[in-house]
């Protein structure tokens, strides 16, 4: 009588702790899988979209808007500064940005949605500085060959107008393009896509 007390009592402590490490396991296979079911909420908690009006923002200009705790560059090209993008390609270390982080959405050479609004992350791809923005083609310091972009102060990185570096720089990486789209014509979304919505 005894032995089966022990044993019953034995049998229904081994059920208690498999079903423990059952829930347990169940828990550590539950959260990657339902953050894979659910990316924007991953992406909230990350850092909320930022909506920006780029109504005022006059060709030649940027403004500086914040994601996730980083400079956002936005910009809008004169038509004569996108024509010079298409006559970068041999000075670019990544003109198609293969290697470098943007969006399939966007066009390889403007890397935007609307072809003269640029967005791009303010940070450079060597060490982390945040580009100055030179628009000025051939400016008196920049030199004669100077065809406008961003300029590195840290290190002296070059960028063009699409934020695409050099060759020979010491940033190996065009600046990341955020994902971002449009809600009105003049209301930007930063950290917002189809594919993160
Ligand atoms: S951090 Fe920009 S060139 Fe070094």
């Amino acid at each position: 009588m005894s032995n089966d007390g022990v044993n019953n009592g034995r049998r229904r402590f081994l059920v208690a702790a498999t079903s423990v490490v059952g829930a347990a396991g169940a828990v550590g296979v539950a959260v990657p899988f339902i953050g894979s079911w659910f990316p924007s909420a991953r992406a909230k908690a990350a850092g909320a979209p930022v909506r920006v009006n780029i109504g005022k923002l006059e060709a030649g200009q940027q403004i500086v808007a914040e994601w996730r705790g980083q400079p956002v560059f936005v910009s809008r090209r004169t038509p004569e500064a996108l024509e010079i993008l298409r006559e970068n390609e041999a000075i670019l270390a990544d003109p198609n940005s293969e290697a470098s982080v943007q969006p399939d959405y966007v066009d390889p050479t403007t890397r935007a949605i609307k072809p003269e609004v640029l967005v791009v992350m303010g940070i450079c791809t060597h060490l982390g500085c945040s580009p100055l923005f030179r628009p000025e083609v051939a400016s008196a310091d920049m030199g004669a060959d100077w065809k406008g972009g961003y300029f590195c102060p840290c290190h002296g990185s070059h960028y063009d107008m699409s934020g695409r570096v050099w060759s020979g720089q010491p940033a190996p990486l065009n600046l990341p393009v955020p994902p971002h789209s449009y809600e009105t014509d003049d209301v930007l979304v930063i950290g917002l896509d189809e594919e993160t919505a």
